[in-house]
């Protein structure tokens, strides 16, 4: 049936106003500046946080394969990258420790002159407003790769729960103490957030924020990750203690049991293959401020296909990166915090 245009917008049409031909979607899109005052999301610098790889010995500032544009540096190397992030108002960096040495315990987590300590205060002093957030896990500090204390069953690896607790209280008091600004656990370990906040608390850090990793997934867009950080485990996998891609339910669990446990905020990572995740923790948790982390393999999946010329850079980084927060994060960790800061500073 053809639609009788003049006598459906006559005054005394009975047309829903609610439909179609009265109300026509496109009246919004036709204005540049129109199409501006209606933007429901807007990607600010002031939402993202940048991760950077630190790595022991001098002088090094070692390019990442995988990952176009990121280096592991030597302390002693940081300072350029580090007053960079200032330049653009970047807020804030996540840091990961490359040791010196690792050991079945990750020993070289909690020494005061371990790497991301000594990274922590040389950041403080040539930046100093900068709020630094220190990751915290074992994976890149241990021998064998794994998130905590391993013990061999039958052939079976396990990461021992509650022993890994002790240890990661003592990280976090170490890392504090060198001046970290936020803790974030990233390991996945059950009562994780207690332990830490303990431990914190009994140290005399009771104004040190917890940004709990409370739903990470186990997840194959870490790949580029594991190679910047080598922390890929030696044996099996860490489907033991990171959740199940397929479990959305269990990802309101895991958030509740966190936020009992008193993490100040939340994580989801990844972020682009979890949208619907984070609106659901948002939805249930409102008043729980939520980050997400827009993880390697999502960073160099865009950077492949761009250096293809299959796909826009700019674009396709700028669309993925206002998807997750319109999703409901209220900050973003991510590898291009620095391109955003520059294309939003034109
Ligand atoms: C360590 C950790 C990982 C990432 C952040 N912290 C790797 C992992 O769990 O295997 C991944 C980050 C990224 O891919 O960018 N537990």
């Amino acid at each position: 049936m053809a639609i009788d245009l003049e006598n459906n917008l006559d005054a005394t049409s009975t047309a829903s106003p609610t439909q179609f031909p009265l109300v026509r979607m496109r009246r919004l899109r036709g204005h540049a500046k129109l199409r501006e005052l209606i933007k429901e999301t807007r990607l600010s610098v002031q939402d993202l946080v940048a991760p950077i790889f630190v790595t022991a010995s001098t002088g090094q500032r070692q390019p990442i394969a995988a990952m176009p544009g990121h280096f592991r540096f030597s302390v002693d190397q940081l300072d350029q990258e580090i007053r960079c992030f200032a330049e653009l108002n970047i807020p804030a960096v996540l840091l990961f420790g490359l040791p010196e040495y690792k050991d079945a315990q990750g020993s070289a987590a909690v020494l005061q002159q371990g790497v991301v300590q000594q990274a922590i205060r040389r950041i403080k002093e040539i930046s100093p407003q900068t709020l630094i957030i220190a990751d915290l896990c074992f994976c890149g500090y241990t021998d064998h790769g794994h998130c905590g204390v391993v013990h061999e069953k039958n052939g079976k690896v396990e990461v021992a729960n509650d022993e890994t607790l002790i240890l990661l209280a003592a990280q976090a008091v170490s890392l504090a103490a060198a001046g970290a600004d936020v803790i974030a656990p990233s390991g996945m370990m059950d009562g994780m957030v207690r332990a830490i906040r303990n431990g914190l608390d009994q140290a005399g850090y009771r104004e040190i924020p917890i940004l709990s990793y409370a739903v990470k997934f186990a997840s194959a867009f870490y790949g580029p990750f594991r190679e910047a950080a080598q922390c890929a485990p030696k044996m099996a996998d860490r489907k033991g203690y990171q959740m199940d891609p397929a479990n959305g339910r269990e990802a309101l669990r895991e958030a509740q049991l966190d936020i009992a446990e008193g993490a100040d905020m939340l994580m989801v990572k990844p972020a682009l293959a979890y949208l619907d995740i984070i609106s659901r923790i948002k939805g249930q948790f409102p008043e729980i401020p939520l980050a997400a982390y827009q993880v390697s393999g999502e960073y160099s999946m865009i950077k492949a296909a761009a250096a293809n010329g299959w796909v826009d850079e700019t674009l396709v980084m700028m669309e993925s990166l206002t998807a997750i927060k319109r999703a409901g994060t209220d900050f973003i960790i991510t590898y291009f915090a620095k391109d955003v800061a520059r294309l939003l500073d034109h």
